[in-house]
């Protein structure tokens, strides 16, 4: 994997996965390492995060890199009309890998087209996350002992959410059982469901969560994605769709575990947190150690 882009959660193969996940293990059990004190990472986000860019820039720090870049475009010379390709052309000069958020679908894979560096796609539009989805196969492993034969629910957003759409297309090589859990207007988009039905896998839709709930190894709760909606009113009528509560996890199963990306709104409601089943926040932490495996192995340390 030295030197390849990761772009889309298929342009590594199902045992590049494992290595990642293997190795966001040994990070685990030790964190601070300093191999990567001869390379320069750059964190360019045209778009809001806390934990990607924040985790990316503490994995990198623990490895001993230098850390460059922007959080708000409109502090660089984007303002001024740069191009996207111009600015990748740049920053491939100052730095030996790019991690980038942008909210254009697409944008990351033009930018592995004209960077002399490997783009890590830290989240484009409403396409796809996926480095959200290595460390959740690393929490779902962790959580559940494997990654085979599980069945996971995906609450909220399937439409605009990009980090359930690597997600289901990295669990389709699984076995997995698919519940689908949201509101008419944002179902799976018909494009995420093909990767389930060429493995010919089985997938249910819901509008109900209490359905899914006895059902599911794990409760994969999404944000209702406010900023991907051209139409105020349509956000309006599904902003509350799902609300978990901790009453409502009673008919769980002893092992089910609740995953979210974060960041929520009102989807998980706080009493939820202090149930041993609520796994989001250490889901977050485990982004460190899966994203020191991702810069050791594409820049060949590891
Ligand atoms: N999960 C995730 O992408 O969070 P941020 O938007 O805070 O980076």
């Amino acid at each position: 994997m030295k030197n390849k882009s990761l772009v889309s959660i298929n342009d590594f193969t199902r045992e590049e996965h494992i290595h990642i996940l293997d190795l966001a293990e040994e990070f685990e059990k030790k964190p601070t390492q300093k191999i990567l004190q001869d390379y320069v990472v750059a964190t360019l986000f045209f778009e809001p995060s806390t934990r990607t860019r924040l985790s990316f820039e503490s994995a990198a720090s623990r490895l001993g890199a230098k850390v460059i870049g922007f959080s708000e475009p409109g502090s660089t010379s984007v303002q001024k009309g740069e191009s996207l390709r111009d600015t990748i052309r740049t920053v491939s000069n100052y730095s030996d890998i790019i991690v980038m958020r942008h909210p254009k679908e697409g944008s990351a894979r033009f930018a592995s087209e004209v960077s002399d560096v490997p783009i890590i796609n830290a989240g484009d539009g409403a396409n796809q996350h996926p480095t959200q989805t290595l460390l959740d196969m690393y929490s779902i492993r962790k959580t559940q002992g494997t990654l085979d034969n599980l069945n996971i629910a995906f609450v909220g957003d399937l439409k605009y959410g990009r980090t359930v759409h690597s997600l289901v297309m990295a669990l389709s090589n699984y076995n997995t059982t698919f519940h689908l859990v949201s509101p008419q207007l944002l179902k799976l988009p018909s494009a995420t469901k093909m990767h389930i039905k060429e493995k010919n896998l089985t997938y249910y839709q819901y509008t109900d969560i209490i359905d899914v709930i006895p059902k599911v190894d794990i409760l994969y709760m999404t944000r209702i994605q406010k900023e991907r909606f051209s139409d105020p009113i349509e956000y309006e009528k599904v902003k509350n769709s799902y609300i978990l509560r901790n009453s409502m996890l009673e008919t769980a199963k002893p092992n089910m575990r609740i995953l979210h990306p974060l960041p929520r709104v009102n989807e998980i409601t706080v009493d939820v947190d202090d149930n041993p089943k609520a796994y989001y926040f250490t889901q977050a932490l485990n982004g460190v150690y899966v994203r020191q495996a991702l810069l050791a192995s594409i820049l060949g340390v590891k």
